[in-house]
């Protein structure tokens, strides 16, 4: 057993704290957002996080589990976290800010020979600042080690306790083994590299990732202008062991915390460092296109989006979170809502307050049956299972038009096809180019509410 502190108990330091207590560490865990705090303490989780109130419960219960809203006089753990959000910022470089104040209050409290290990994704280079920032702050001996995390949000816990391998960059070799030894109990492979390449090995994941996305969203456009179908195009592919057939799966293109700031920030170390980040710059750019090209074909199937009311289902980033950071769902809602577009929203799990706080461009329903009801289209934007499982054709008359766009590939076309949906998708020939177009004749016109 370990004494660890975690600062920044967010969606990555609230999960590996509540984690590292279940593998037996006593965990300390420090974090300035009070309201945070006093949910944690209480056993709840203030993050949508599927399994993590069961760890907490455990944590807070043995006692392994603490939670305060404040630094210690003293900090008596041996090996501290820094968890705390690194947000891009406006051309894209990362904002150091919170990880200066975290290094800065922990580096003053701690032992010698106790180690801060970088948790959060910080640009090439951080980890040697925060050894100067350490070592001005506590003349001490303290070592840095970064320690990447590669946990997607929605299945955290089940990547934290079942990692493809454990990266940990350092200058100082005992420090790397005494992290390691942290996850020894887990029997994933230790990836031991100076602290630059721990660093870049998560950015160039990272951004390999959403390279892989923006590809088959690019595959998609072809797939769509030539009449095949993408997602078969995905499991030709995936099924060769060199290219895999996860993060293939074509739609409204990647959102998040994540990949938006961390594709951003790579592209504009290289940039900054007199490289020149042409295939990082058109990942972003295909991501971009991608909300926009939905927006046209709605404009097109619909004759226009003013005046028109759409339902948008979801609007956290991806399913199981309840972060809509960067989502695709409130871009694509706020873009159909510059063109005159009355939109409305629907999410399971993301609260109404955080929708209105995000977008001050649509209005929450509570219900998919109250969205639906005129609507002239409903897009699936999220695949959250609610939605997957949803009787759409026993609420297709009560909508002014029956154009369902399944921006996720998640549907069953044929289905909604029969049930009098015109439906729509991305790269498939189910696309509205094979589906009758619904006439926009007078007579639909007026049905539609048109003047
Ligand atoms: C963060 C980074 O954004 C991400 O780049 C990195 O890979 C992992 O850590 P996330 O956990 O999603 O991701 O951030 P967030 O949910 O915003 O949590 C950060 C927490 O740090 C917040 O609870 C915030 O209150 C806390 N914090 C921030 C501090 O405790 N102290 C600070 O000085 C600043
Ligand atoms: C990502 C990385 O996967 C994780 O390793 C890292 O630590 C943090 O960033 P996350 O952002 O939580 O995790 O979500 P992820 O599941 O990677 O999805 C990212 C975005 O890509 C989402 O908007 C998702 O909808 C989209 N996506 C994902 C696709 O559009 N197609 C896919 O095939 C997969």
């Amino acid at each position: 057993m370990t004494r660890i502190a975690v600062v920044g108990c967010g969606y990555v330091g609230g999960v590996s704290a509540a984690c590292f207590a279940e593998l037996g560490h006593s965990v300390e865990c420090i974090d300035i957002n009070t309201e945070r705090i006093a949910l944690y303490r209480t056993g709840k989780s203030p993050i949508h996080e599927p399994g993590l109130e069961e760890l907490l419960a455990r944590g807070i219960s043995s006692g392994r589990l603490t939670f305060r809203d404040c630094y210690p006089e003293f900090i008596d753990a041996e090996i501290v976290f820094i968890a705390v959000n690194t947000p891009g910022s406006s051309e894209g470089a990362a904002d150091l800010r919170a990880v200066r104040d975290a290094v800065t209050s922990v580096a003053a409290r701690l032992a010698p020979g106790s180690i801060i290990v970088n948790k959060s994704t910080v640009p090439i280079g951080t980890g040697d600042l925060v050894e100067g920032m350490a070592r001005r702050v506590n003349a001490e001996r303290i070592s840095v080690v970064s320690n990447p995390e590669f946990l997607r949000e929605g299945s955290a816990v089940a990547d934290f306790m079942r990692p493809d391998r454990i990266v940990l960059g350092s200058n100082d070799p005992s420090a790397v083994e005494r992290v390691a030894r942290l996850y020894s109990s887990l029997e994933a492979p230790v990836v031991q590299v100076d602290i630059r390449t721990a660093e870049m090995i998560k950015y160039a994941s990272n951004a390999f990732l959403a390279t892989k996305i923006s590809f088959i969203n690019e595959i998609a456009a072809i797939c769509e202008a030539l009449g095949a179908d993408v997602t078969e195009v995905a499991r030709g592919m995936g099924m060769d062991d060199r290219i895999g057939p996860r993060f293939l799966a074509a739609g409204l293109g990647w959102g998040g915390s994540c990949f938006p700031k961390d594709v951003r920030a790579l592209s504009h170390m290289a940039s900054v460092h007199g490289t020149h980040p042409q295939l990082l710059r058109s990942v972003i750019d295909i991501n971009n296109g991608q909300r926009l090209r939905v927006v046209g074909r709605l404009r097109n199937a619909l004759d226009g989006l003013d005046s028109k009311r759409i339902l948008i289902l979801g609007a956290a980033f991806k399913s199981d979170t309840d972060d809509i950071r960067n989502s695709p769902a409130l871009e694509l809602a706020n873009l159909l809502a510059l063109e005159g577009a009355s939109v409305a929203i629907a999410d399971p799990v993301v609260s109404r307050i955080r929708i209105e706080q995000e977008s001050t461009s649509v209005n929450v329903v509570d219900s998919v049956t109250e969205g639906l009801s005129g609507a002239h289209a409903v897009v699936l934007a999220t695949d959250w299972p609610e939605y997957l499982a949803f009787d759409f054709a026993s609420a297709r008359t009560s909508m002014a038009l029956p154009v369902f766009f399944d921006a996720r590939n998640a549907m069953d076309g044929d289905r909604l096809n029969a049930s009098g949906f015109t439906y729509m998708c991305i790269g498939r020939p189910a696309s509205e180019a094979t589906v009758p177009q619904v006439a926009m004749t007078p007579a639909v016109y007026a049905l539609a509410g048109g003047s």
